[in-house]
């Protein structure tokens, strides 16, 4: 695997492997890679010949008093690991590669309303911050495919909006969540979490597949649900943020007509703050 960390070296290596005809999928991250990270490596290379993954830490996503200086660093570890799932080129520049001079892009891509509600709403400015980060790398890259995991379900939506608006030439594929066994999503801010957090964060997903059993079973009081769910998470030993169930399309509350459900949900627990979702037909 090459490491590259200048715009002008990784374009001249991609534009050496497009020469001889290879599609290129890539994965941006922000690295502490985890097996979700990884399968997207996986997802990658059922599509295009060269992968292309990415490691920044990007600031511009991080709000004031959130978890930029602390968002675990491990560099060596992430190197090995994509290495192994045969990723062909790793790009990790630095902030000052990435937004020269002031450290910040005088250029932002907002996608306005999927970036004001759910996440949104809890961390303003964040998505702005991951749709320009996303559209430079894409200019930067240039990838045939890009491979995003679905448990960011609403970054995926806003980054699928700006492709289209913006009609650039990379075809977005979901990828599914990653789990543990206990059901917890994976998440590189599970680190935050003691054994015993991490025992209790799981409650998170089996919230999230009651409600959708419930909803299964024709119960559409979607408030009431989602008022449930907060409280039952509460006493879980989380602190509320959101629990909503939305319409898949543009992830409005969802009414007794929509059949694409997706139920978002973020909660802390300690100083991580998790979020996971469940996309579903319903029955
Ligand atoms: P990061 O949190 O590192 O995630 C990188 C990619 O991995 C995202 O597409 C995310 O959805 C996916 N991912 C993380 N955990 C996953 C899991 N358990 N299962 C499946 N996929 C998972 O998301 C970002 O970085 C940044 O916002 C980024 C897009 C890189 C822009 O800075």
């Amino acid at each position: 695997m090459q490491l590259i960390s200048r715009i002008d070296a990784l374009r001249q290596e991609l534009w050496r492997h497009r020469l001889n005809g290879a599609s290129i999928a890539f994965i941006p991250t922000m690295g502490n890679l985890h097996e979700g990270h990884l399968q997207l490596i996986d997802r990658a290379h059922e599509y295009a010949d060269v992968v292309v993954s990415s490691i920044f830490v990007n600031p511009l996503q991080f709000g004031p008093g959130e978890d930029f200086n602390g968002y675990p660093r491990t560099f060596e570890a992430d190197q090995s690991k994509l290495a192994e799932r045969g990723c062909h080129v790793l790009f990790a520049p630095s902030v000052d590669e990435m937004y020269p001079d002031t450290q910040v892009s005088s250029t932002i891509v907002k996608v306005p309303h999927l970036s004001s509600i759910h996440c949104g709403a809890s961390r303003p400015g964040h998505f702005t911050g991951v749709a320009t980060v996303v559209t430079k790398l894409f200019g930067i890259v240039q990838p045939d495919y890009a491979v995003f995991g679905l448990k960011d379900f609403q970054q995926f939506l806003v980054i699928k909006q700006l492709t289209e608006d913006l009609c650039l030439p990379v075809e977005i594929i979901g990828a599914p969540i990653a789990r543990a066994e206990s059901g917890l999503a994976l998440s590189s801010r599970n680190g935050y979490l003691s054994a015993e957090q991490l025992d209790t964060a799981a409650a998170l997903y089996r919230c999230l597949a009651d409600v959708r059993t419930q909803i299964d079973n024709g119960n559409s009081h979607y408030s009431e649900l989602e008022e449930a769910a907060q409280i039952r998470l509460e006493e879980a030993g989380f602190k509320r943020d959101y629990f909503n169930i939305c319409r898949q399309q543009d992830l409005q509350p969802a009414t007794t007509e929509d059949t694409d459900l997706v139920i978002l949900a973020a909660a802390y627990m300690g100083q991580a703050r998790l979020i996971d979702n469940l996309h579903f037909h319903r029955l």
